[in-house]
């Protein structure tokens, strides 16, 4: 059985000691660092943008050379024709590079222009988008990232509802043999994380449930491990 992959989303570090809020992370046992971009366009807030992943990229180069790991960087990009940025992104040293699936005018052509950078290509929708946004693209696809909540905002409360597509995906994943794993953002915690997981889940976002009051980092992260 695949072990799952904690991505913890940076959106909810202290952006003050942010660099000491990736290590912490990383040397507490999460798998991959997820960046949250947003453009205030797609998603009615502003984040940050790809000067922040390369902020960090060289933190986590670091960690995996010292202890023989690998932990990727997952960007998430909540923007409106992120085709325009994805060079960028590619340059900050993302990993995978999630667009959502409505903000692109031409899919295919995004997605292609992920693959030609050489990185991991992710699609995702909101719980208000079916899946058959981008069904047709899903031999292409590395990575589907279900929003569990209205991107937008960290601590939101997780939707159950959504479910229905994870189970959709694992059922298309087995029938063609795809290869996509399956990633859930929004309201993750360690009741929620169960949910995700009993209904297929690879890969799990926390940000809030992560860098809240609790500084237990690794005790956190393995609660959802499971
Ligand atoms: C929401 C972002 C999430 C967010 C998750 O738009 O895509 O990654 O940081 O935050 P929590 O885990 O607090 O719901
Ligand atoms: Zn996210």
């Amino acid at each position: 059985m695949r072990k799952t992959i904690i991505a913890p989303s940076i959106l909810s570090a202290d952006f003050k000691e942010l660099e000491n809020d990736v290590k912490k992370v990383l040397d507490a046992g999460a798998n991959w660092i997820h960046c949250d971009v947003m453009d205030g366009i797609f998603v009615p807030n502003i984040s940050f943008g790809a000067m922040i992943v390369e902020q960090i990229a060289p933190v986590v180069e670091e960690f995996n050379l010292k202890n023989k790991k690998n932990v990727l960087i997952d960007t998430h990009l909540m923007i409106t024709e992120p085709i325009r940025y994805i060079e960028q992104f590619a340059k900050a040293k993302s990993d995978y590079i999630t667009v959502h699936a409505d903000a692109c005018e031409n899919i295919d052509a995004t997605i292609k222009k992920i693959r030609e950078l050489g990185k991991k290509v992710g699609v995702s929708v909101n719980p208000d988008k079916p899946i058959s946004l981008f069904t047709d693209y899903l031999q292409k696809i590395d990575l589907v990232l279900i929003m569990s909540v209205f991107a937008g905002f960290g601590g939101q409360k997780f939707i159950v509802d959504t479910m229905q597509k994870v189970r959709d995906l694992v059922k298309i994943r087995n029938e063609n043999n795809f290869n996509f794993l399956i990633e859930i953002d929004g309201g993750v915690n360690e009741e929620t994380a169960k949910i995700c997981l009993e209904n297929g889940a690879d890969v799990l976002v926390a940000g809030s449930y992560i860098f809240g009051k609790n500084k237990n980092y690794k005790e956190l992260i393995e609660k959802i491990k499971l």
